[in-house]
């Protein structure tokens, strides 16, 4: 049994996806041991709360420096012996020292089909907007494992669905969030915890 944190910072759709998940039978063998929050307020703490995970918040603000923030959650993810790390929505850049700690266990979920309409400023519905403004004909969701930049690491799975005429930002990022995040993320959490990729360079295998 693999045990997984979830960093979230908001709605955490992403979070009940796996939640689901694994409630269903779909993902095995994985904990979903704790989830890590940016924010009190994340509507994602109360969706743990409901399935009777643990939550802990960290908040960087309420920490001194950027070295004692990242500390404080290196020492929880030890204490509580994690092995796997899924960002679903999680608003702040993972410290070094935490991706090399869990290097090629944290898997990030972006709405988008990188490299398109990625890295800085590209977030939430801007995403979407922009994607809708270049006029692109496919959109979809990416998961990739964590490296040091903004949505530059090895790429596990993508999946992609047409854009329709009458989409609007929010249509799109709707239909991108449950055809696509909702079932990549999960899937690539059970691909990592059964040890199946195979990370050379930018190129992910699954064996
Ligand atoms: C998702 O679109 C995810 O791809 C992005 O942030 C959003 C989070 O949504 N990284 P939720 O909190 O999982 O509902």
């Amino acid at each position: 049994m693999k045990k997984l944190a979830v960093f979230v910072s908001g709605g955490g759709t992403n979070l009940q996806a796996i939640i689901d998940s694994a409630a269903s039978g779909t993902l095995k063998n994985v904990e979903i041991t704790a989830v890590f929050s940016s924010s009190r307020k994340a509507y994602a703490l109360e969706r743990a709360d409901k399935a009777g995970i643990p939550s802990f918040c960290f908040v960087p603000k309420d920490f001194d420096s950027r070295e004692a923030f990242t500390v404080a959650m290196l020492e929880k993810l030890r204490e509580l012996k994690i092995d796997l790390i899924a960002l679903a929505g999680y608003m702040v850049v993972l410290d070094p020292r935490i991706v090399r700690e869990f290097q090629y266990r944290v898997v990030n979920i972006h709405p988008s089909l990188i490299p398109s309409f990625c890295g800085k400023g590209n977030y939430g519905i801007h995403v979407h907007e922009n994607a809708l403004a270049r006029g692109v004909k496919l959109a979809g969701a990416t998961t990739h494992l964590i490296d040091d930049g903004t949505d530059t690491g090895p790429i596990v799975l993508q999946k992609a669905i047409p854009v329709l005429d009458d989409d609007t930002p929010e249509t799109l990022q709707k239909r991108v969030m449950k055809e696509c995040e909702h079932q990549i993320l999960p899937e690539t959490i059970q691909l990592m915890a059964d040890e199946r990729l195979v990370v050379d360079g930018n190129r992910v295998f699954i064996r």
